[in-house]
């Protein structure tokens, strides 16, 4: 299975190097400002191609086509074929596939594959994660203080109130910096090789987080909704950290997000 994830993963990254600097379709989808165009399209089809052929009776969940319903429901796919796709249109190369296998409701397999910057992030449970096939691990950073973090802004930021703003404008001045790179993915990748030390967002699909949840919990970090809740990629929160500033980050959190309590 590792293996055809891994081809599932290439695959979609060489359509979106193909595309890199070439598009000719960009059009918004559900809100101004959400993208998609025929670089998603083509690589979400030919994940999904590679993925049937080897498994006709998985279920797969694609961020483009949806459900694929299939017979056995043990297995389920999760796919975003470019995560990133406004940098991808800037042709800022921060930008990636993000593939994962759940079975029985728990990760076996994440990926979070760069083809731009050529960076291949991958993890299965109970054997660690990899960069470049070369072992990765969390940050050593445990003061919020001395951390880098990131963030992101869902599409519907402008119509809803739960916007992370308050979060963001709180957060930047409780540590080192916040970077917003525009691929949450990525972030998570980023935040399971130590190049920053957590990262916390509002209104995340379950192809943002399935893949790179798996790769910060095999690099040794933690995982949880706010409030040191259970993760569930279906819950639109997360947070992902070294584990070392996890509990600071959240008691922040609280109070920007209950000032009142
Ligand atoms: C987006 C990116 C971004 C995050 C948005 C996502 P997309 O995914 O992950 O970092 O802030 O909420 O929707 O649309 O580029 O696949
Ligand atoms: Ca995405
Ligand atoms: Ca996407």
């Amino acid at each position: 299975m590792i293996e055809t994830a891994r081809q599932a993963a290439y695959g979609g990254g060489e359509v979106l190097k193909k595309y890199w600097g070439h598009l000719t379709r960009v059009r918004e989808k559900s809100t101004e400002g959400d993208l998609v165009t025929e670089a998603d399209d083509e690589s979400e089809d030919r994940i999904i191609e590679i993925l049937k052929k080897e498994y006709p009776g998985h279920q797969i969940l694609s961020e483009e086509s949806g459900i694929h319903e299939a017979k056995n429901h043990d297995y389920l796919w999760v796919i975003d074929p470019l995560d990133g796709t406004t940098n991808y249109t800037h042709q800022f190369p921060m930008v990636s596939v993000s593939l994962a296998l759940y079975h029985k409701g728990s990760p076996l397999i994440g990926i979070v594959y760069n083809p731009i910057l050529n960076e291949f992030f991958e993890a299965s449970a109970g054997n660690g994660a990899a960069l470049n096939g070369k072992p990765i691990h969390v940050s050593s950073t445990d003061k919020l203080k001395k951390s880098l973090l990131a963030t992101g802004f869902a599409y519907n930021r402008r119509e809803t109130p739960d916007n992370n703003y308050a979060e963001f404008c709180h957060l930047t001045n409780s540590c080192q910096g916040v970077r917003r790179a525009g691929s949450a993915a990525l972030d998570l990748a980023y935040v399971a090789c130590g190049r920053l030390d957590g990262h916390w967002e509002i209104g995340l699909k379950p192809w943002d987080v399935a893949a790179g949840a798996l790769l910060v919990e095999e690099a040794g970090g933690k995982v949880t909704l706010f409030k040191n809740e259970p993760f569930d990629i279906y819950a639109e929160v997360i947070l992902a950290t070294n584990g070392l500033i996890h509990d600071q980050i959240n008691a922040e959190l609280i109070k920007v997000r209950e000032p009142t309590t």
